[in-house]
């Protein structure tokens, strides 16, 4: 099994401008590298098949127009002539494609008006990217109508920023990298200190990626992510460094006692997370899937304890997950808090392990939960 370097600064080809068009983008699973990315570590998400679709109008005005195919969820219309303030979208969904428009704005991109009808075969607030694959999608809706293009790395970077700044949460680059640099077949191991990136082929004729979502909604925006990257910021000052990722697990053996018990416990989870991440790395290209799932077990349990990150209904899914013939590795994935477990399985009992865990999940939570198994799908695209 071999990889392949994608340059850190690889570009798309300057999209033609058309006026009807209609573009995916795609969710993520993180397989293993969690709570890495904001610490300069490295990350190996992949994109997955359930996405959001843009069906994209353009108008003659300044207006963008959002439609959902949500009964429930009101069209909206935002001039796209005025300064767009965070404030005016706190707390709603339309912060996303607002802080997109407002990032192009500040690029001095002259936005035209839109008709978007948003249609999601992904589940939001289940932990697998809904909100950078809107990001993502409206960037390049907008690409194709001003006839003007972005860098893929300029465009997750910018689609970042929109989601530092319009929804409060100060994520890392991992999602809005997967949705835009997604390839089929393929798990993207991300460096985000260099954003040098690297395809890893998924042999799926041997073992398939589940995700079980827990049912317990997920939302990063309440104040706990960005805990997590303070505890983290002060370790590492504490540590001398200027991020986790200076520190090697040796090194760190040496100045843990150093430590208070906080900062210890989330710096060991990063800096183990890391070793962690290279061991499954080697494990997947050696086809060693129980050495790959012993990496999922550990990470969870990290994540359990030392990052403090996990909930019961996640915990359940993976201690479940131990019992089951065929199951490699499980582990909760994304931010956490609810939101979905991955789990690393043999292609060839997906549907026994599938029946096994909705209904033993059931059993004791009362929730009936979804599971899919997914292929590693391509990045964002327009349909042809
Ligand atoms: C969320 C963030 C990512 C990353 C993960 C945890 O998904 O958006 O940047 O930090 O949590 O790995």
């Amino acid at each position: 099994m071999s990889e392949s370097v994608v340059a850190s600064h690889a570009g798309t080809r300057p999209p033609s401008r058309r006026s009807a068009f209609s573009v995916i983008a795609p969710g993520r699973v993180n397989l293993i590298g969690e709570h890495t990315d904001y610490n300069d570590g490295l990350v190996l998400p992949m994109a997955i098949e359930p996405h959001i679709r843009l069906d994209v109008a353009s108008r003659p005005d300044r207006w963008m127009v959002l439609e959902t195919d949500r009964s429930d969820e009101p069209e909206v219309r935002v001039d796209v002539g005025q300064p767009l303030s965070p404030h005016d979208f706190k707390g709603s969904w339309t912060a996303y494609p607002c802080g997109v428009v407002a990032g192009l704005k500040r690029l001095g991109w002259e936005i035209p008006g839109f008709h978007a009808r948003i249609s999601a075969t992904l589940p939001a607030g289940a932990g697998l990217s809904s909100s950078a694959a809107l990001e993502v999608g409206i960037a390049t809706a907008i690409e194709v109508l001003v006839g003007r293009h972005l860098s893929s790395e300029e465009k997750a970077l910018l689609c970042q920023g929109a989601e530092h700044e319009f929804a409060g949460v100060p994520c890392g680059i991992m999602d809005q990298f997967a949705v835009t640099f997604g390839k089929l077949g393929h798990a993207l191991l991300l460096d985000c200190q260099t954003r040098e990136l690297r395809q890893v082929p998924l042999a799926t004729e041997a073992v398939s990626v589940l995700v079980i979502h827990s049912g317990v909604k997920h939302s990063l925006a309440d104040g706990e992510y960005a805990k997590r990257r303070a505890e983290c910021h002060s370790a590492a000052r504490l540590l001398g460094v200027a991020s986790l990722r200076e520190i090697g697990l040796s090194e760190w053996r040496v100045r843990e006692p150093s430590l208070p018990d906080l900062e210890c416990r989330r710096s060991r989870h990063v800096v183990t997370e890391h070793e962690r991440t290279l061991a499954f790395v080697d494990a997947l290209k050696a086809r060693a899937w129980h050495a790959a799932g012993e990496c999922m077990y550990g990470s969870h349990a990290s994540l359990r304890d030392d990052y403090e990150v996990s909930c019961e209904e996640l915990d359940l899914i993976v201690e479940m997950a131990r019992e089951v013939d065929g199951v490699y590795g499980c582990r909760m994935t994304g931010g956490g808090f609810g939101g979905c477990a991955v789990a690393l399985v043999d292609a060839n009992r997906t549907p026994q392990i599938q029946q096994f865990v909705r209904s033993r999940y059931r059993e004791q939570t009362g929730i009936d939960p979804v599971t899919f198994v997914t292929k590693a799908a391509g990045g964002v695209a327009l349909l042809p």
